[in-house]
C-alpha cells in the first residue's frame, strides 16, 4: 500500500505585506512545527501573492517550506496584461502553483478549458501544480456533486502525462471561507471517487500515489478528523494559514498522520 506524505498547503489569497510576511516567518520559526521539524514527515507549502514570492523564497530558504504562486498563465509570453507566465514565477522562486481555485473560476471567469491549458503548460515543464475542483452549494443540493467534480477532474486529467507533478485539491465552494466544513465522511466520499478516477486513468500504483487535499474552512479544530480519512492526504488552507500559530498546529497534525 502506497504511503502518501501529508501536505499542508496555505493559500494566502490577497493578504499580507512584506512586513507581515517577515513577521509570519519569524513567528512560524518559533512554533512547534519548525521546532519539532520532522523533515519529510509532512510537506509544508505556502501559495503567496506574486509580490511576496521572491522575498518568501529567500526567507524560507533554510526552512522546510516550499513557496508557490496562486495562479499562472498558460502562454509563454505575450499581450496578456496583468498576467504572469510560468518562467516568470519560477524565476522569482515559485516551486508550485495553484490552478483553477474556485475564486478564479467564480470571480475571474476561469473555465475548465482555461484550467486545462494551464495544467498542460505546467505539465510540459514538469512544474508542480495543485489543481482545484469542487461543487457549489446549489450543485450539492441538487445532487450534482459527483457530476461537477467529474467534469472538472476530467478537464484537469485530460492533459496530465506526468502525474508525479500533480496534486489535486477537493474544495467544496460552500465550505470556502464560510466556516462550514464538509464532514469527514462527505470529504472522504468525494476523495474516494477521485481516487478511483485516478486509478482508472493511471493504474493502481500511480493512481494511489497522487495526493488529494481537502480545502474549505480547515482549522486546527477539524483537521485531525479530516486527515484521518483514508483518501484525505492533506489540506489546502486559506484563513487559518494566515496566522503562524494556527498554521503550525495544522502542520503538527500532519506530522501525526505522517507515514
Ligand atoms: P478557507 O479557504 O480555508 O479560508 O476556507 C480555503 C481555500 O480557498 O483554499
Amino acid at each position: 500500500m502506497m504511503s502518501r506524505i501529508p501536505l499542508i498547503a496555505g493559500n494566502w489569497k490577497m493578504h499580507k505585506s512584506r512586513d507581515e510576511l517577515r513577521k509570519f516567518v519569524s513567528d512560524f520559526n518559533n512554533c512547534p512545527a519548525i521546532q519539532e521539524r520532522r523533515d519529510h514527515a509532512t510537506d509544508i507549502w505556502i501559495a503567496v501573492p506574486y509580490t511576496l514570492i521572491e522575498t518568501a523564497s529567500t526567507l524560507c530558504a533554510d526552512m522546510p517550506v516550499t513557496v508557490g504562486a496562486q495562479n499562472v498563465h498558460f502562454a509563454k509570453q505575450g499581450a496578456f496584461t496583468g498576467e504572469l507566465s510560468l518562467s516568470m514565477i519560477k524565476e522569482v522562486g515559485a516551486g508550485f502553483s495553484l490552478i483553477g481555485h474556485s475564486e478564479r473560476r467564480q470571480f475571474f471567469a476561469e473555465t475548465d478549458e482555461v484550467v486545462t491549458k494551464k495544467v498542460a503548460t505546467c505539465q510540459a515543464s514538469g512544474f508542480v501544480t495543485i489543481a482545484c475542483l469542487g461543487e457549489t452549494l446549489a450543485e450539492r443540493e441538487s445532487g450534482e456533486t459527483i457530476t461537477v467534480c467529474d467534469r472538472q477532474l476530467a478537464a484537469i486529467l485530460s492533459v496530465v502525462t506526468r502525474p508525479e507533478f500533480l496534486v489535486l485539491a477537493y474544495e467544496p465552494v460552500w465550505a470556502i471561507g464560510t466556516g462550514k466544513t464538509a464532514t469527514a465522511e462527505e470529504a472522504q466520499d468525494v476523495h474516494a471517487h477521485i481516487r478511483n478516477r485516478l486509478i482508472e486513468r493511471f493504474g493502481e500504483d500511480v493512481g494511489s500515489s497522487v495526493r488529494i487535499l481537502y480545502g474549505g474552512s480547515v482549522k486546527p479544530a477539524n483537521i485531525e478528523m479530516l486527515l484521518a480519512q483514508k483518501d484525505v492526504d492533506g489540506a489546502l488552507v486559506g484563513g487559518a494559514s494566515l496566522a503562524a500559530e494556527d498554521f503550525s498546529a495544522l502542520v503538527v497534525a500532519g506530522y501525526q498522520e505522517g507515514p
